[in-house]
């Protein structure tokens, strides 16, 4: 069995996806049309050419231009739309979406068009797709505490249909401590907590968003790798990281794939989940991502199997929602072995001595 066929079989949780991020060029110009607006791109290879990014912030500045053609609760559900009928081609069975909601209410669209329109394309992959999703609020780190404190205010209405909050945008300069408080307020709210941490910014983002932002999990956290006492932790205290190699790539956190750090922080015991955390812009999706990094790194069909199951393991579904799915990448394990039994080796030929 290929590597392909092998990671698309395994059933697997999204846990870092932006959905803004999965903005393909082609539905960026077609809601362009729609909503009568003017981009500076005049077709879908003038905007593919201008994915070239030097790092996190050239990508952060086209990202939120792109996402400027978004208006309607139509738009935002035939966004996730297309997003979870990728998803479910690569055997996606659950999907925790990242949404920026100051980026559309600074542009003066209402919080209930962004939450309803996802929310409806959210209960028809759950029907159409059998792909369940949940929902994560992040707050744009480059802004203030006041504007996430208000952020968080206006979503008081839509508060059930949220799973957790999250923080992203320019990570360096805007460490996790900024928002201690809207984290805190957001949790004794009954909202769980995750961070983007250690993308590009030092390993001790990463301490603060454990210690002062109390997460459940760290979004990238690959930096963790320069501080042997951390990665130590985050194995002992089994910290998932949600590590999106493709993306690590284009923004220049490693050079290449054969030089990220994920397959050690593997074997030392962390639990890495792989991510394709902006798929439109950063060339691929999460199987993309699975089958990227086994062939950079020569992963095995253990180490596959592992990260779909921790992906499972860490996401914020049930135990009993976790322990059907970890059933089924049992049976998709056990399908392999029988298929291509793991070779032992021979055993030494008894010396004959005369
Ligand atoms: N927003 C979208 N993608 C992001 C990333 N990789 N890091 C920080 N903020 C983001
Ligand atoms: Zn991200």
């Amino acid at each position: 069995m290929d590597v392909e066929a092998f990671a698309r079989r395994l059933p697997k949780a999204e846990l870092h996806l932006h959905i803004e991020g999965t903005l393909e060029p082609e539905l960026m110009l077609r809601l362009a049309r729609r909503n009568k607006l003017k981009l500076r791109f005049p077709d879908v290879e003038a905007v593919r050419r201008a994915y070239r990014f030097q790092g996190l912030q050239s990508f952060l500045d086209i990202y939120y231009e792109g996402a400027a053609v978004l208006r309607t609760q139509r738009d935002f559900h035939d966004l996730a739309w297309a997003y979870f009928g990728r998803a479910a081609k690569d055997g996606v069975r659950h999907a925790e979406l990242f949404f920026d909601p100051q980026t559309h209410t600074q542009r003066g669209v209402a919080l209930g068009e962004v939450v309803e329109g996802l929310e409806a394309a959210m209960t028809r992959a759950r029907r159409e797709l059998g792909v369940t999703s949940k929902l994560i609020l992040c707050f744009l780190r480059h802004l203030s505490e006041e504007a996430a404190q208000a952020t968080f205010s206006q979503a008081r209405p839509y508060l059930d249909r949220i799973a957790a909050v999250g923080l992203d945008s320019s990570e360096k300069g805007h460490p996790p401590r900024k928002f201690e408080r809207v984290f805190a307020r957001a949790r004794s709210e009954g909202l769980l907590a995750v961070a983007h941490a250690g993308e590009e910014g030092p390993p001790g983002y990463v301490e603060e968003a454990l210690d002062l932002l109390k997460v459940r999990r760290v979004d990238h956290g690959v930096r963790c790798a320069e501080k042997p006492a951390l990665v130590e932790r985050l194995a002992r205290e089994g910290v998932p990281l949600t590590v999106c190699p493709l993306s690590n790539v284009k923004l220049k956190v490693f050079p290449d794939l054969a030089r990220h750090n994920l397959k050690a922080l593997l074997s030392r015991g962390v639990r890495v989940t792989l991510n394709s955390d902006d798929p439109a812009y950063f060339g691929g999706y999460v199987l993309d991502n699975y089958v990227a990094a086994a062939r950079a790194l020569a992963l095995s069909p253990l180490h596959l199997w592992t990260l779909a199951r921790n992906s499972i393991e860490a996401s914020f579904l049930s135990g009993q929602e976790k322990r059907a799915l970890v059933g089924d990448i049992m049976k998709v394990g056990a399908a392999y072995e029988d298929a291509d039994p793991p070779r032992r080796p021979r055993r030494a030929a008894r010396s004959r001595r005369s």
